[in-house]
């Protein structure tokens, strides 16, 4: 049974007063009985603080990278570690930004990956090709690279405690969404990558979409089969559309009466 979950990475947005007033909002509209797993990523230096005005509410933490080494002399780094003393439980590596604008590739991310998993936190593996690649035809053997990355590193087992997120860079911050059908072709592709490896962990892992999810889009989205959430950049900054496309997540379930498989 895969429950969905909704994730917001607020990237570099927000600030103590307005995060704090969306994280009271979020929590006194969500309703605790949506079966639905919300998390929220603000900047590092807010973590401390939002887990703080989280504390025992349904919404958890997560941070948007992490460094891939333990502790030691890495001006300007943060540890997996360190995001677990100050109340994270998810961490998203390889995000399109990161791999684009600070060149991080597919062997720093999946060593990332490692090191979240060590801490005892859940990755959440950002995959996705550019407009350029899909024109060309190489969505499967990008988003497989990125994905076997990991799994060369780590193992296919390591999925059994990770979750991954397909998010088309072409549709990422550009009000452009995948069509449901092409997010589920491409789902469909990475799940049954893993399955050549473990068809239970397969079975059970969480794939979410992201890129210009809404609440007007996210529950077309969210009906197809291998759809088990989603990654809201833009849209995760605003408590209305945010608890919108949390509902859709939560009826997701609700309607086919139980997570797929
Ligand atoms: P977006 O961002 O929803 O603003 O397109 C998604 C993401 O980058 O995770």
């Amino acid at each position: 049974m895969r429950r969905p979950v909704v994730a917001g990475n607020w990237k570099m947005h927000g600030s103590r007063s307005a995060n704090g007033a969306l994280l009271r909002e979020l929590e006194q509209r969500l309703n605790p009985e949506w079966p639905v797993d919300v998390v929220v990523f603000p900047p590092f230096v807010y973590l401390a603080d939002a887990a703080r005005t989280l504390d025992g509410g349904q919404i958890r933490l997560g941070a948007q990278d992490v460094c891939a080494e333990a502790t030691g002399a890495f001006t300007g780094q943060v540890s997996a570690s360190m995001l677990k003393d100050v109340g994270c439980r998810y961490v998203i590596v390889g995000h399109s930004e990161r791999r684009r604008l600070y060149h991080e590739d597919d062997v720093l991310v999946a060593r990332k990956f490692a090191a979240v998993l060590h801490a005892g936190l859940t990755p959440v593996l950002c995959v996705g090709e550019t407009l350029e690649e899909r024109e060309n035809h190489h969505t499967e053997s990008v988003v497989a690279r990125q994905l076997e990355a990991v799994t060369a590193m780590n193992g296919a087992a390591s999925f059994a405690s990770g979750i991954v997120a397909y998010e088309p860079v072409w549709a990422i911050g550009t009000g452009r969404t995948a069509s449901p059908q092409q997010a589920q072709a491409v789902h469909a592709y990475l799940r049954s990558r893993i399955a050549a490896q473990d068809a239970n962990i397969a079975g059970h892992l969480r794939i979410l979409y992201g890129g210009s999810v809404k609440g007007g889009n996210a529950a077309e989205i969210f009906s197809m089969p291998d759809v088990d959430g989603g990654l809201v950049g833009g849209a995760s900054l605003s408590a209305d559309e945010f608890l919108k496309i949390c509902e859709a997540a939560a009826q997701r379930e609700t309607v086919s009466g139980t997570v797929r498989p």
